[in-house]
C-alpha cells in the first residue's frame, strides 16, 4: 500500500505547530513555535495574545513543516487540524488555515480532538526510551495529564473510549503552574517545579492527598491551598531550601494520587498497558512512580511529543481518515470538546 502523508495543524493553546506524518507513525517534520516567552510575563496564557501570536506564526510554521519534510503539496493525502478543546480564538486560527489549504489544494480535511491527539503521540515512532511498541493491544489505559485536563480513559479500540474519571477542579498541569507561581518559579510551573524538586525533600511537608475513594476522579485544589498556607506561614516569599522542599513535597503528592489511580484502573479494567499522555507526562518522577506501581507496561512518549505538537494531531488524523471520517466546510471549533 502506498504511504499516506498527513499534514497536522495544532493551535489549541500556546504552541503554533505543524507536522507531516507518514502512515500515522513516521515523523517527516515536527515544527513547534512556542509562545512561552510571551506568556511568561503574565504568569500564564493570555488568550487574546495567544490568538494573535498564532496568526503571525501559522503560515511560516506550516511552510517550514512542508520544507523540512521535503514534500510538495501534491505529496499530501490530507490535512488534520485540532478543533477542540482549547481557547476559541486560538483554535479558530488553525481551523480556518486548514480549511483554506484543504479548499485551495483539493485535499480532504479531518477535525481532531486534542485530547485524543495526546493519546496518539504513542503511535509515533521515535525510538525514545520507554516509548510504545508498534503493536499495542487494546484495551489500553490512558492517563491524560496536561495544562487543561486530567483524565483517565479506557481505550477499547481506535476511536472507542470509556471515560473513567477526571479532575473536579484544577487540572494536574494547572496545579503545577499555580504552585510554580506561589513558589516564585515563573511560567510554566511544571518543568520549574521538577527542577527545584531535585534538591528538595519530598517528605518534609506531608501535603493532603484527595483520594476521592470509590471513583477515578481527582482534585488538586486542596494541595494547592495547603502550599499557599505554608508559603504564607513562612513569610510569603519562600527561598532556597524551602522552595525545593515545597516543590518536592507538592510533586510527590500529585504523583502519588495520579500513579495510584492509574495503576488501580489498569488492573480493574485489565488494560494491557498504561499510556501516559500530555505535558505533565514529561515529569520523570511521575514516569518512575507509575512504573513502580503498575502491574503492566507503562509507555511514555518522547519529551517533545508530551507537550503540545502537531505530529500527534497528524497521527490521530491518520486513523480518522482510515475509518472514513471527513470534515465538511462547516467544521467549527469546539472549545469544550470532550473525549467520547
Ligand atoms: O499538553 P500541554 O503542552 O498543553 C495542554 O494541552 O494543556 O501541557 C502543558 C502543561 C503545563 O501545565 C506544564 O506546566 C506541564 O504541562 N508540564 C509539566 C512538565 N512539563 C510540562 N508538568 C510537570 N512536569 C514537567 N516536566
Ligand atoms: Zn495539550
Amino acid at each position: 500500500m502506498a504511504e499516506t502523508r498527513i499534514l497536522g495543524i495544532e493551535t489549541s493553546c500556546d504552541e503554533t505547530a505543524a507536522a507531516v506524518v507518514e502512515d500515522g507513525r513516521h515523523i517527516l517534520s515536527n515544527v513547534i513555535a512556542s509562545q512561552i516567552e510571551l506568556h511568561a510575563q503574565y504568569g500564564g496564557v493570555f488568550p487574546e495574545m495567544a490568538s494573535r501570536a498564532h496568526i503571525e506564526a501559522i503560515v511560516p510554521v506550516i511552510q517550514k513543516a512542508m520544507s523540512e519534510a521535503h514534500l510538495g503539496w501534491d505529496d499530501l493525502d490530507g490535512i488534520a487540524v485540532t478543533y477542540g478543546p482549547g481557547l476559541v480564538g486560538s483554535l479558530l486560527v488553525g481551523v480556518n488555515t486548514a480549511k483554506g489549504l484543504a479548499a485551495g489544494r483539493g485535499l480532504p480535511l479531518v477535525g481532531v480532538n486534542h485530547l485524543e491527539a495526546h493519546i496518539y503521540a504513542h503511535w509515533l515512532e521515535t525510538g525514545s526510551e520507554g516509548s510504545a511498541p508498534a503493536d499495542l493491544t487494546f484495551p489500553l489505559l490512558a492517563l491524560i495529564v496536561s495544562g487543561g485536563h486530567t483524565e483517565l480513559a479506557l481505550m477499547r479500540d481506535h476511536s472507542d473510549y470509556v471515560y473513567l474519571g477526571g479532575t473536579l477542579d484544577d487540572a494536574a498541569g494547572e496545579a503545577f503552574d499555580k504552585v510554580g507561581r506561589l513558589l516564585g518559579l515563573g511560567y510554566p510551573g511544571g518543568p520549574a517545579i521538577e527542577r527545584a524538586a531535585e534538591q528538595g525533600d519530598p517528605n518534609l511537608f506531608p501535603l493532603p492527598r484527595a483520594w476521592m475513594e470509590g471513583t477515578y476522579d481527582f482534585s488538586f485544589s486542596g494541595i494547592k491551598t495547603a502550599v499557599a498556607r505554608l508559603v504564607q506561614a513562612h513569610g510569603g516569599e519562600p527561598r532556597g531550601r524551602m522552595v525545593a522542599d515545597l516543590a518536592a513535597s507538592f510533586q510527590a503528592a500529585v504523583v502519588d494520587v495520579l500513579a495510584g489511580k492509574a495503576a488501580a484502573a489498569a488492573e480493574e479494567y485489565q488494560a494491557t498497558a498504561i499510556l501516559l499522555c500530555g505535558g505533565v507526562s514529561a515529569n520523570q518522577t511521575l514516569r518512575t512512580v507509575v512504573r513502580e506501581r503498575a502491574a503492566v507496561p507503562v509507555y511514555t512518549p518522547a519529551l517533545i511529543l508530551c507537550t503540545d505538537n502537531a505530529a500527534m494531531v497528524a497521527a490521530c488524523g491518520h486513523h480518522r481518515f482510515l475509518s472514513g471520517v471527513r470534515a465538511g466546510w462547516d467544521l467549527d471549533v469546539e472549545p469544550g470538546l470532550r473525549l467520547t
